[in-house]
């Protein structure tokens, strides 16, 4: 099957996604349809995700399929992610893969959603010099908030990790408190340009602690007792503005402390990366290059459609994944000569 295109499938939270590499990791098509049915809710419904995936998959692979020129006999692999995840929309995804599998004769491979984040960087373009093992990885979405350290194909280790809310649940939450809209980081970093960071005193979890866990309920909590003097009526827009600055540089000082921690924990790394909806934020995305650069080392963010939840992560991490068990050598790819 090494040398035909694959298929990926993302279906783990509100994304429905479909992609087509060639072996070397090309993208080929990609298409991704995000679930609007979740705004008015405030976050996302996993029964209503589920079924929203269910309606939008097939289509949305034959559509990707078109937008390739390939019919599904050119394929070589069918990939999807397999967890962590929601679980309705996991088993739509895995069940069309595998029934495509079935139907074509292919092999189905099973991906891991949170090594396709961690591989992400790997995929042909994305990073000058194309991140060699071992790298950090600092993934913070709305659903993933850790450190981890990239050894391998299959080689990770977690260094740390939240103890409670995900960055960006914190911001989700915070915009939600502070009567802006859903996915609450874009409104919270917009906001807090207008903003002054020094007025608010807030809490900065675990700073300085040892390791690298994560905790944001407590500085979400230290928010909504600075809004509680201002009861039921209209928060004056400055002061809205200063909390979510206050907010903002919050998080960044934990991410730096927290980054700062896994980098001793990994003395080898060759990379920081950044990846996740929260990398997407420009305050976070200059500190963490400013501690990068103290440290001597290269940083790097994928696009931000590589960042976010997306199929093409999940073909990249299949294909590394049946280069590695087939005893291939690794990108950048040395075997042309070998390929049938
Ligand atoms: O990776 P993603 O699209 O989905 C998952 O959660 O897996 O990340 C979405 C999260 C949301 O919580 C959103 O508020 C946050 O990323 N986010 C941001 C920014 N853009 C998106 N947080 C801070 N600043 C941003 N500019
Ligand atoms: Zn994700």
């Amino acid at each position: 099957a090494i040398g035909a295109p694959v298929l990926a499938i993302e279906s783990s939270c509100d994304d429905t996604a479909c992609a087509i590499l060639d072996a070397d990791g090309r993208v080929l098509a990609e298409r991704v349809h995000t679930q609007r049915e979740h705004d008015a809710f405030g976050g996302v419904v996993p029964e209503i995700a589920a079924r929203a995936h269910l309606a939008a998959l097939p289509g949305l692979v034959e559509a990707t399929l078109r937008d390739a020129g390939l019919s599904a006999p050119d394929l070589g692999a069918i990939a999807a992610s397999t967890g962590p995840g929601l679980i309705g929309g996991l088993i739509v995804g895995s069940g069309v893969g595998k029934g495509m599998a079935l139907a074509l004769g292919l092999p189905f491979i099973a991906v891991n959603h949170i090594e396709a984040h961690a591989l992400s960087p790997r995929l042909p373009g994305v990073v000058q010099g194309g991140a060699p093992f071992p790298y950090l990885l600092l993934l913070v979405s709305g659903g993933h908030c850790q450190c981890i350290a990239v050894e391998g194909v299959g080689r990770y280790r977690k260094l740390g990790g939240t103890i409670d809310d995900a960055a960006g649940e914190a911001f989700d939450k915070v915009a939600k408190m502070l009567g802006l809209g859903w996915p609450g980081g874009p409104a919270i970093e917009a906001l807090a340009r207008e903003g002054r960071d020094d007025v608010h005193p807030l809490p900065r979890p675990l700073l300085g602690r040892p390791g690298c866990d994560f905790s944001f309920s407590g500085l979400k909590t230290a928010v909504a007792q600075r809004l509680a003097p201002y009861g039921a009526g209209a928060l004056p827009r400055r002061d809205a503005a200063d909390l979510a600055a206050s907010f903002q540089t919050c998080v960044a000082d934990v991410m730096v402390d927290r980054a700062a921690h896994a980098l001793d924990l990994l003395p080898e790394a060759t990379t920081l990366v950044v990846a996740g909806g929260v990398a997407a934020n420009g305050a976070i995305r200059a500190r963490l290059m400013a501690l990068a650069s103290e440290r001597g080392l290269p940083f790097a963010a994928p696009p931000l459609r590589l960042c976010t939840d997306n199929a093409v992560m999940v073909g990249w991490a299949a294909i590394e994944t049946m280069r590695a068990a087939a005893g291939l050598g690794r990108w950048p790819f040395d075997d042309t000569a070998v390929r049938p």
